[in-house]
């Protein structure tokens, strides 16, 4: 499974990079905001040169045309952007056009088994279902996943799907059990994936053993 970083903070994402385990980042409007007093373009243009990997950036327009260009021109900053668009009608359309121009989508914002199947005829290269925000409002976001994956695998889809508003260490081991082909990851659930108590106290009684036969 791939691990992507879910954030637009740049010392967070270079942290983790700096670990070797990244292979790309979801951004979106709401992650942009925190990072205050800096230009969209910029934070995205950094990231690019950080990561070898996708990069995905969002599309704030809502209708096909207006999408279809703000995805061109993001495309346009870096050759690993993928445009990230809502799951919408006008999205869909946007997604097929921009495909078949070679520029990569991650459709966002994804709830249901329907809207899979649509992102994945529309030609999506990522789909990005919420499981965080389903488990919110009551629902079972992994059972979603497996879902999704099925029907990509059903039909040989090639979209991959991305695993997104991920809150615990437990929606990553369950996406990697699940063989999603993506996860993407805050910078603090992927410190916490390093941690273990029994690795700590096993280091500790080690260094302890070490210094009794005073080596
Ligand atoms: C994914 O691409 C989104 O940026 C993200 O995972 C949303 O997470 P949230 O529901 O915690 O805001």
């Amino acid at each position: 499974m791939k691990l992507f970083i879910d954030s637009a903070n740049l010392n967070d994402i270079k942290t983790a990079v700096s670990w070797g385990i990244i292979d790309g980042v979801t951004t979106n409007p709401s992650l942009m905001a925190r990072e205050e007093g800096v230009d969209f373009k910029d934070v995205v243009k950094n990231i690019c040169k950080m990561v070898d990997g996708p990069v995905s950036a969002e599309a704030i327009n809502q209708e096909a045309d207006k999408i279809i260009i703000e995805g061109q021109e993001l495309s346009k900053i870096h050759e690993n952007i993928v445009v990230k668009i809502p799951c919408t009608v006008e999205g869909l359309k946007a997604v097929k056009f921009l495909e078949s121009r070679h520029i990569k989508t991650n459709v966002t914002l994804v709830f249901s088994p329907s809207q899979v199947l649509l992102a994945a005829k529309a030609g999506a290269s990522y789909i990005s279902p919420f499981v965080g925000r389903l488990d919110d409002i009551g629902e079972d976001g992994m059972a979603m996943i497996d879902k999704s994956l099925q029907i990509i695998r059903n039909y040989h889809f090639e979209s991959q799907i991305i695993v997104a508003s991920v809150r615990s260490l437990g929606q990553v081991e369950k996406s990697a059990l699940l063989d999603a082909h993506i996860a993407t990851v805050p910078f603090k659930i992927l410190e916490q994936m390093y941690q273990h108590s029994l690795t700590d106290a096993g280091i500790k009684k080690f260094l302890e053993d070490w210094v009794k036969i005073g080596k």
